[in-house]
């Protein structure tokens, strides 16, 4: 594992560079699915007008994909395999962190007039998402075992 990044049997999270055209006019930075990112891009949202104490994330998914990036500002995403948990600022629109699947993830901390836009591998389906986190370590010890 290198030090960007965290992976088990069952998920992985790393930061993905994206390339950056720069010139007087300003930077100009692209994303082309199966590209820049490992899938195709199927949905993208983004949050804005984020209050600065609010918690938000706080759930796994059986099988989405992620790239989160902050466009403006930052916030902090913490992480987890269900064996171990990492801490992440996201602060450069170049960089994304890739979230796998069946990673617990959460967001806090997010300055004033953060944007934080999200590639996802599929669109919006409420029975992806994994939203109690002893269910979420449990699945992740069942998929180990098997
Ligand atoms: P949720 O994924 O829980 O937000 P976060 O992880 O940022 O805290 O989504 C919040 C609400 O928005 C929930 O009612 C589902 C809805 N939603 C959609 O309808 N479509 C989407 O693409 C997303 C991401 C959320």
């Amino acid at each position: 594992m290198t030090a960007d990044s965290l992976s088990s049997h069952n998920g992985s999270v790393r930061l993905i560079g994206l390339p950056v055209v720069s010139d007087p006019r300003g930077d100009l930075t692209f994303v082309e699915g199966g590209n820049h990112v490992p899938f195709q891009i199927r949905r993208v949202y983004y949050l804005y007008n984020v209050p600065v104490d609010s918690e938000r994330g706080g759930h796994a998914h059986h099988e989405l994909e992620q790239v989160i990036f902050a466009l403006s500002g930052s916030f902090r995403i913490a992480v987890d395999d269900g064996r171990k948990r990492r801490e992440y600022w996201l602060r450069d629109p170049r960089t994304g962190l890739y979230i796998s699947r069946m990673i617990w993830r959460e967001m806090d901390a997010f300055s004033q007039g953060a944007v934080c836009m999200v590639l996802a591998s599929q669109p919006y389906d409420e029975a992806d998402y994994i939203r109690d986190y002893n269910a979420f370590v449990q699945e992740t010890e069942r998929e180990t075992a098997s």
